[in-house]
């Protein structure tokens, strides 16, 4: 059963003392997967509540407490902690057979998530359509497929956009939800039949589970907006939990190999109903190598033996496909414009056990491109498959700094290792993770006592 520590309460008489709430953003600067569910589990020790504002059930946040391993995926990384109320905002496409299986399988586990658990009205409903055209569409792009993570995400987003969605407000009255539903079927199974030659998804399958979904998820609806106001209020701290990462970002990833939403800082405040001035703090979550899932440019991908052991080292395998991950050397030209896109203010470095054991380690500083020397990335993904990364070595260490809790514990090379990293992006390394137990952590500076006007 899942480890549950420290509660609000606790939270609330710190904030109490300090007299100030604040509103922290984690996210992560790579392709996703970066470790940013145990980071916001972590910190959540402080906060009164977490917010997802962006991506639905195709994220995958693993948190290990105690050795024993959780894996959410829709569900705010905020749930193992008591009495921390958990929101979903109006960005995330929320599955509801998805959430049902996750509060289940919390439930399981001793957690009653439905009690800290709100869900936005204006949440875009991912339907069984949404799931078949989404691999209809992968199918029919042959080589040229995205990898989606198949779940449904881009045809819910798709729609939303369209304004022809259903919103998880509407599962409150399941006959007019049910008639919303048809009109909408009638368009998606015409595609489906059409233009894909797939099979049509069953109205009235869909309908029983609309009943369902009615009576087990409606009663979760609620004001996220005025939630997280109310919280402010109060003087709690907040935490906005983002999913994949920024370089999967619509606008500003690398399109087309991206999810649908915006995943970069500005989301946390339109995903979740809140004004842009309410964030004080954004972590970049940034793993100490570079990972990818699914198809799309990494300029530092190793397609050899160093590549292998980062991937058999790191697990580097999707928390929600199973797929392998990509890896690669850090690429600090990626990653320095995404801490600008974020207003990133503080870094989090995981992973660092992984470079264990390796002699030289090589840091992407610039791009080579037809005999021209680039600092910052194309803006076409196309583009970005051609550069040549221009690499610093820096030496390794042997000595393994696995579960190293202190900064004084690590050998010299991974402390000038992280320290590079800083420099080169810009921005003090203020948290290092060493392991995936919550316990693995060193928190250096700590994000509730920063200020927004902080310099890094
Ligand atoms: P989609 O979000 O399922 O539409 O997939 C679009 C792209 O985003 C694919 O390359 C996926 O592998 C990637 N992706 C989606 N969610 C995650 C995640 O949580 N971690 C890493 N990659 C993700």
């Amino acid at each position: 059963m899942p480890h549950i520590v420290a509660g609000p309460t606790e939270a609330r008489i710190r904030k109490q003392d300090e007299g100030m709430s604040k509103r922290v953003v984690v996210l992560g600067i790579q392709w996703g997967d970066e470790g940013k569910g145990k980071i916001v589990d972590l910190l959540t020790e402080r906060c009164e509540a977490v917010v997802r504002f962006q991506g639905g059930h195709n994220a995958g946040h693993t948190l290990v407490i105690k050795g024993e391993k959780t894996v959410l995926h829709l569900v705010p990384s905020g749930i193992l902690r008591h009495g921390v109320h958990c929101l979903i905002g109006n960005g995330v496409v929320v599955a509801p057979d998805a959430l049902l299986q996750e509060l289940e399988t919390l439930e399981r586990a001793g957690i009653n998530a439905r009690e800290r658990l709100t869900v936005s009205p204006a949440c875009p409903v991912i339907l069984p359509s949404h799931v078949a055209l989404d691999q209809a569409r992968e199918r029919a792009r042959g080589s040229k497929a995205i990898g989606t993570t198949g779940r449904g995400i881009g045809p819910a987003y798709e729609d939303k956009a369209a304004r022809r969605g259903i919103r998880f407000g509407e599962l409150a009255d399941p006959a007019k939800c049910i008639a919303r539903v048809g009109h909408l079927l009638d368009y998606h199974n015409f595609l489906l039949k059409e233009r894909f030659g797939e099979s049509p998804v069953d109205l009235n399958r869909v309908a029983k589970e609309i009943e369902r979904w009615s009576s087990e998820l409606a009663p979760l609806t609620g004001d996220v907006s005025r939630a997280v106001y109310t919280v402010t209020q109060n003087s709690g701290n907040v935490l906005f939990e983002g999913a994949q990462g920024t370089l999967l970002d619509i606008d500003q990833g690398t399109y087309p190999y991206v999810t649908s939403s915006n995943t970069t800082a500005g989301a946390a405040a339109c995903g979740s109903g809140v004004g842009p001035l309410i964030l004080d703090v954004v972590i970049g979550v940034v793993k100490a190598y570079t990972t990818r899932v699914g198809a799309g440019p990494f300029p530092t991908e190793l397609g050899d033996e160093t590549g292998r052991f980062l991937a058999d080292r790191g697990h580097e395998f999707g928390a929600t496909t199973g797929r392998p991950r990509r890896c690669g050397w850090f690429d600090a030209v990626l990653a320095r414009r995404a801490c600008n896109l974020n207003s990133v203010n503080s870094l989090c470095v995981t992973k660092l056990d992984v470079l264990d054991g390796l002699s030289e380690i090589a840091i992407c500083t610039g791009y080579q491109l037809g005999g021209e020397l680039m600092d910052h990335p194309p803006w076409d993904a196309i583009v970005l498959e051609e550069v040549e990364p221009v690499y610093e070595k820096v030496p390794g260490w042997q000595e393994s700094t696995a579960a190293v809790r202190t900064l004084e514990g690590l050998p010299t090379a991974a402390r000038r290792y992280l320290d590079r990293l800083g420099e080169l992006l810009g921005v003090a390394v203020d948290i290092i993770s060493t392991g995936p137990d919550r316990e693995d952590t060193m928190v250096l500076r700590d994000p509730f006592s920063l200020a927004s006007t902080d310099s890094p």
